[in-house]
C-alpha cells in the first residue's frame, strides 16, 4: 500500500557513520509514494555524498543556510512551510543537544525551528553517548516539546561495543513516518464530501462551468480516510483520481451532486461541501446543438438548489462545513455565509488570476462561532490533513456537550 502518497518528507542528515542507512530510507519512502527532499549537516556530508542522496531523492540536496543557490531554489521558510513531516536521521548527540537548546546556526536546526508540522528524530551515537546523563536530559525536554522518538535499537554498535544507540532499520523509520499521518482522530466517523465542478448543459455539446479542479476535495477527502474516516466523495467532472479506500461517486450536473447528497446524508456525521456547484442552470436545455446567428443569444437561467444550505437546514443535521471562495473582503463574506447557512465551519481562501481554483497551492482561514484560524499559503493536501484535524476538533467538542 502506498501509505506515504502524496506526502512531502523532509531528510534531515546529521553526522554520524548510520547516514549510510537514510541512503536506504529515502528510497523506501519514495516506495510508498513520498516526495522527499534531504537537508545535511555539514558533518553529515563526510559520510555521505550530497550527489547520492539527489540521485536517490530526485531532488537537489540543502546543504547550505546562507547558501544562495539553494536559498533561490528554495529558501529554508520555504522548506519548511513545504513539508508534512520532518525526520532527522541519523540524529546525532551534539544534534540532540543543539535542537534542545533551540539552537539555529544551520540549515537543519533552523528548519526545525521554523517548521510547524510534526518532528521525529531517529537517535544514532555510541551507547555511552547515549547513556550520558547530557543527552537523557535532552532527550526528555524533546519528549516534553512532542518531538517523536524513533529508536535508538540496541545491539553491536560500529565502535565494536554493544548497547543502545543504533539506528533503527529504515523499514522501521518508515513505519514511524506512517504513523504520524494514521491519526485516528476521526475513527468510525462517517464523512461526506463534495468535490469538484459541475456542469450545466446548453445544449447537447455545450456547458456552464468552473475552474475547480477537484484538487481540494479530494485531498480533503483523503485526510479523512487517513483520519480513520468511513469516507463517501461525490464528484463533479474533476481531473483527480479516486483516492485509496473511499467510497467514490461520480456526478455531472449540481441536480445530480443534490441528488446523491441528499440519498447520504442520513448516513453521514460530517459533510463537508468542498464542490464549486454551479449556482445556475440554463432553464431549458436546447435538445440539439444550438447554431450560431448573426444577433446575440441570451440564455435564461434559473438558481440551483444549495445543497449545503439545504443540509444545514436539516432537523438532525450533521456537523456541516461550507467552502467560500471569494476574490474579495474575504471575511466578511466568510462570516456572512456561515451566519446565513447555519453552518458549523467554514472554509475561506482567495480566488482570482493564480489563486484557488487549479492550484497546487492554496490558503485557508477557518471560521467557526466567533473564532478564526488562518491555516496560510501551503500545499493543498496539507491544508487538507490541518481541516480534517479542525473538523475533528470541533466535531468532537460539539458532540461532548
Ligand atoms: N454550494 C452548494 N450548493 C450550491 C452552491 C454552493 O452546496 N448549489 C456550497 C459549495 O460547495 C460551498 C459553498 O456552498 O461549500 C459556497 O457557497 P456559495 O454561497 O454558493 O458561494 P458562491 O457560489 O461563491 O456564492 P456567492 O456568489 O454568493 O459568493
Amino acid at each position: 500500500m502506498n501509505n506515504l502518497l502524496q506526502k512531502r518528507i523532509l531528510l534531515g542528515i546529521t553526522g554520524g557513520i548510520a547516514a549510510y542507512k537514510s541512503a536506504d530510507l529515502v528510497r523506501r519512502l519514495r516506495e510508498q509514494g513520498a516526495e522527499v527532499r534531504v537537508v545535511m549537516t555539514k558533518n553529515a556530508c563526510e559520510f555521505i555524498t550530497p550527489l547520492t542522496m539527489q540521485a536517490l531523492s530526485g531532488n537537489p540536496v540543502h546543504t547550505g543556510f546562507l547558501d544562495l543557490q539553494s536559498e533561490t531554489a528554495m529558501g529554508h521558510i520555504e522548506l519548511a512551510r513545504w513539508c508534512d513531516v520532518i525526520i532527522v536521521a541519523p540524529a546525532s548527540a551534539n544534534f540532540i543537544a543543539r535542537l534542545a537548546c533551540g539552537m539555529a546556526d544551520d540549515l537543519l536546526s533552523a528548519l526545525c525551528l521554523a517548521a510547524d508540522v510534526p518532528l521525529l528524530i531517529a537517535p544514532a551515537m555510541n551507547h555511552q553517548m547515549w547513556l550520558n546523563p547530557a543527552t537523557r536530559d535532552n532527550i526528555a525536554l524533546l519528549r516534553k516539546r512532542r518531538i517523536g522518538l524513533l529508536g535508538p535499537a540496541e545491539g553491536q554498535q560500529a565502535c565494536g561495543e554493544a548497547g543502545p544507540g543504533r539506528m533503527l532499520e529504515p523499514t522501521e523509520l518508515v513505519e514511524g513516518v506512517s504513523n504520524i499521518f494514521q491519526t485516528g482522530a476521526l475513527a468510525g466517523i462517517r464523512v461526506l464530501v463534495t468535490a469538484g465542478p459541475t456542469r450545466e448543459a446548453i445544449d447537447p455539446v455545450r456547458y456552464i462551468s468552473n475552474r475547480s479542479s477537484g484538487r481540494m476535495g479530494y485531498a480533503i477527502a483523503r485526510a479523512a480516510v487517513e483520519a480513520g474516516a468511513e469516507v463517501t466523495l461525490i464528484s463533479g467532472p474533476a481531473l483527480q483520481s479516486p483516492p485509496d479506500r473511499v467510497q467514490c461517486l461520480q456526478v455531472t450536473s449540481a441536480a445530480q451532486m443534490h441528488g446523491a447528497v441528499m440519498a447520504a446524508i442520513t448516513t453521514t456525521d460530517i459533510f463537508v461541501a468542498a464542490a464549486a456547484v454551479a449556482d445556475y442552470r440554463c432553464i431549458t436545455v436546447a435538445p440539439q446543438k444550438l447554431k450560431k446567428t448573426d444577433t446575440s443569444i441570451a440564455l435564461t437561467l434559473e438558481k440551483t438548489t444549495d445543497i449545503l444550505a439545504e443540509v444545514a437546514g436539516l432537523p438532525d443535521p450533521p456537523f456541516t462545513v461550507g467552502f467560500a471562495a471569494e476574490t474579495d473582503n474575504l471575511e466578511e463574506h466568510a462570516r456572512a455565509k456561515l451566519k446565513a447557512k447555519g453552518l458549523d465551519m467554514i472554509a475561506a481562501n482567495l480566488v482570482g488570476e493564480d489563486m484557488g481554483f487549479d492550484q497546487e497551492n492554496n490558503a485557508l482561514d477557518l471560521y467557526w462561532g466567533e473564532n478564526h484560524l488562518s491555516l496560510g499559503q501551503a500545499p493543498k493536501d496539507k491544508l487538507a490533513r490541518q481541516l480534517i484535524h479542525k473538523i475533528a476538533e470541533q466535531f468532537h467538542e460539539k458532540h461532548s456537550d
